[in-house]
Parts: C-alpha cells; sequence; structure tokens
C-alpha cells in the first residue's frame, strides 16, 4: 500500500504507525519511500532533491528510473515473499507533481511509471489531503526543490490527487490530514485490514496492472 498527499501531510508519521501495529501482528512489513528506497534511489533523490535545476522531462524519467529500480528490486521481492510493502510515496505522485504540477500531462505520466513498474499497482493508497499552505507551516528545514515550486505548483498538484482518488475509490482512502494522528491511524488500519490479505497477488513485470 501507499501513502500520498503534499508536503508536511504526516505520511511518514502514519507509514511508522501502520508498520508497527501490522508487526505487532505478526506480519513482515517492508517500510520504504520514493524517492530514495534503494542506494541507486538515494543518489537518484539527491540529484531530484537538492541538486542544481533538472528539466521537466528529465524529472519525470528520474522519478521513474527511481520507481523501476525499487520496484525491481525491492518491492515485488517482498510481496513475493508475502511481506506487506508501505511506501511513502509512489506513481501517483508523479501524476500529481510531474504530470499536474508540471504540466506535463497526467495520462503520459501514468503511462510512463506504469511502464517502468510493470503495471504494479497499491491495493490500497491512503491520500493524507491537506491546504498547502497549512502544509508549510509544518515543514521543518531548508525547503528541497519541489517544495521551493510555489503555490500554483501545490495546489494544482492537491486538486490531481483529490480527482485521482475520485476516479477510483476501490484503491483510495482520503482522509483530512487535519485530524489527529491517532485518529487517522485508525482509519488507515481499518482501510488496510478490510483489503484483505495485505500482499495480493503480484503480477509478474510483463503482465498488466496488479496490487502491492
Ligand atoms: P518526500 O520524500 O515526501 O519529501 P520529504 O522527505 O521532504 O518529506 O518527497 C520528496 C519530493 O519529491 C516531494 O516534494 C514530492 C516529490 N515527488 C515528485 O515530484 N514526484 C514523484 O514521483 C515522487 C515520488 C516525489
Amino acid at each position: 500500500m501507499s501513502f500520498e498527499g503534499g508536503d508536511g501531510a504526516g505520511k511518514s508519521t502514519q507509514a511508522r504507525a501502520l508498520a508497527d501495529r501490522l508487526r505487532a501482528l505478526g506480519r513482515e512489513v517492508v517500510l520504504t519511500r520514493e524517492p530514495g528506497g534503494t542506494p541507486l534511489g538515494v543518489e537518484l533523490r539527491q540529484a531530484l532533491l537538492h541538486g542544481d535545476h533538472v528539466d521537466p522531462r528529465a524529472e519525470v524519467l528520474l522519478y521513474a528510473a527511481d520507481r523501476a529500480h525499487h520496484v525491481a528490486s525491492l518491492v515485488r521481492p517482498a510481496l513475493e515473499r508475502g511481506a506487506v510493502v508501505i511506501t511513502d510515496r509512489y506513481l501517483d505522485s508523479s501524476v500529481a507533481y510531474q504530470g499536474s504540477g508540471r504540466d506535463l500531462g497526467a495520462d503520459e505520466v501514468e503511462r510512463i511509471s506504469l511502464w517502468a513498474t510493470g503495471g504494479l499497482l497499491p491495493a490500497v493508497t491512503v491520500l493524507l489531503d491537506l491546504d498547502p499552505d497549512v502544509g508549510r507551516t509544518r515543514l521543518t528545514g531548508d525547503p528541497d526543490r519541489l517544495e521551493r515550486a510555489g503555490d500554483d505548483f501545490h495546489r494544482r498538484t492537491r486538486a490531481a490527487f483529490l480527482a485521482r482518488a475520485e476516479q477510483d475509490p476501490g484503491r483510495w482512502l482520503v482522509l483530512d490530514a487535519t485530524l489527529p494522528v491517532d485518529e487517522l491511524a485508525a482509519h488507515v488500519f481499518a482501510r488496510v485490514a478490510a483489503a484483505g490479505g495485505f500482499a495480493d497477488a503480484v503480477p509478474s513485470a510483463s503482465s498488466g496492472a496488479g496490487a502491492a
């Protein structure tokens, strides 16, 4: 399953809380993130977030490269051995940030990411929805390259997440990120538990869409 949302929405806190809860139930949990879930990904993350200007099309491809390597080397093997994978951001971040934020076209960006991952989609995606003005006040440290992208960019990104969630309610759970942490965690756990068998069938890299 994946967590999505704007910066400062509390994704990492919720991802850790869910991982702790599932581990307490005896599940193997792989808690990971994009970009940067693998050693190669850490290098790509550094270039994407803390390097110089990156052309928007190159940005799409670098996030997709991070994702392809992440899925092939970490996510698929974990799902195949029955672990639960919790990823802090996945393909929907590219569709929202690059497709809508950068205005490159959601469908095209989605196709690139689906090609990169061999069609692997999460069984559950939780959107922690937050007004970007509020998100900004929650950030600590120097803003990274994406966090500096401007108010319009972040408003488009938020709208894109919400529209995407509305189109596919079977996969998405939208939560108001201003709710108390424990309340959010309870909603997330209930949804993940309801999705049944936490690690769903894994499509092979050459087949169509599947679940993570
Ligand atoms: P994140 O790890 O959530 O940042 P932080 O560690 O500061 O909480 O995400 C890094 C940034 O990368 C975030 O601004 C969103 C952006 N991003 C994209 O633009 N496209 C993508 O495909 C992904 C995965 C992230």
